[in-house]
């Protein structure tokens, strides 16, 4: 059943590069039609550009830098735990991967499990992985698209959530296919987030549920 909440559910985004899901959700909060709150932006990337656009926004732009793990057989475990201390130093309830592309472990997956969302630009579980705009072309593919879903243990893998598709046109190039995947993402990323925050996704196996929301002012009867 979804529950109705009062303070706005606390975000963080984890990007590596130009961060324009990141802009969609900020914009979408600006809008009024995502009640969340960024709490932190983290990149595993000086220079990311996301991390700019987080600070041009007035919000936390952290760094995590992932060198001094370098050549430890751990390393990905022990950068995942830091990341994990900054995650519940801002008492993050939802983790956002966008364009983050690091692997996580699971010492993010399990501390955020059914927490931590992703956004992919195919139509998963077809393309996971790198260059998909270029694989859906080369198959033949007539659909493209893209994915939110639950993060868990593989690659681009976990319980969808939303998916959009989008035509693949004789003259695509992967850019231009690309571009128009790219609208779509930043549709639906917001729209799932406000699915989460308003306690309307029941997961069960691998199946996502989007549960009728109460239309406003309905009466509540206590006890129920
Ligand atoms: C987006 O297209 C996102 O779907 C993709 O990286 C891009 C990031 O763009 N993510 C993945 O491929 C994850 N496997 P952005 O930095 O402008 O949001």
């Amino acid at each position: 059943m979804s529950t109705k909440r009062t303070d706005a559910l606390r975000v963080a985004v984890l990007a590596s590069g130009r961060g324009s899901n990141l802009q969609a959700v900020i914009d979408a909060i600006d809008a009024g039609t995502l009640q969340a709150k960024i709490v932190a932006v983290i990149s595993n990337k000086q220079e990311a550009p996301a991390l700019e656009r987080a600070r041009q926004h007035g919000l936390p732009g952290l760094f995590v830098n992932p060198k001094p793990y370098a050549g430890r057989p751990d390393s990905r475990e022990a950068y995942d735990r830091e990341l994990l201390d900054v995650l519940r130093r801002h008492d993050v309830e939802l983790v956002l991967l966008a364009g983050y592309m690091k692997i996580v472990t699971t010492v993010l997956v399990e501390a955020f499990a059914n927490r931590m969302m992703n956004i992919h630009p195919s139509l998963l579980p077809s393309f996971p992985g790198l260059d998909v705009q270029k694989k859906a072309i080369e198959w033949g593919c007539k659909l493209a698209g893209c994915t939110v879903h639950f993060v868990t243990e593989g690659v681009d893998e976990g319980p969808i959530i939303l998916q959009a598709a989008v035509p693949i046109l004789d003259e695509d190039t992967p850019n231009t296919l690309a571009a128009r995947i790219l609208e779509q993402e930043h549709k639906i990323y917001p729209r799932a987030v406000q699915l989460f925050a308003e306690g309307r996704l029941r997961i069960e196996g691998h199946r996502v549920f989007i549960e009728a929301g109460k239309p406003e002012g309905e009466a509540v009867i206590s006890p129920s």
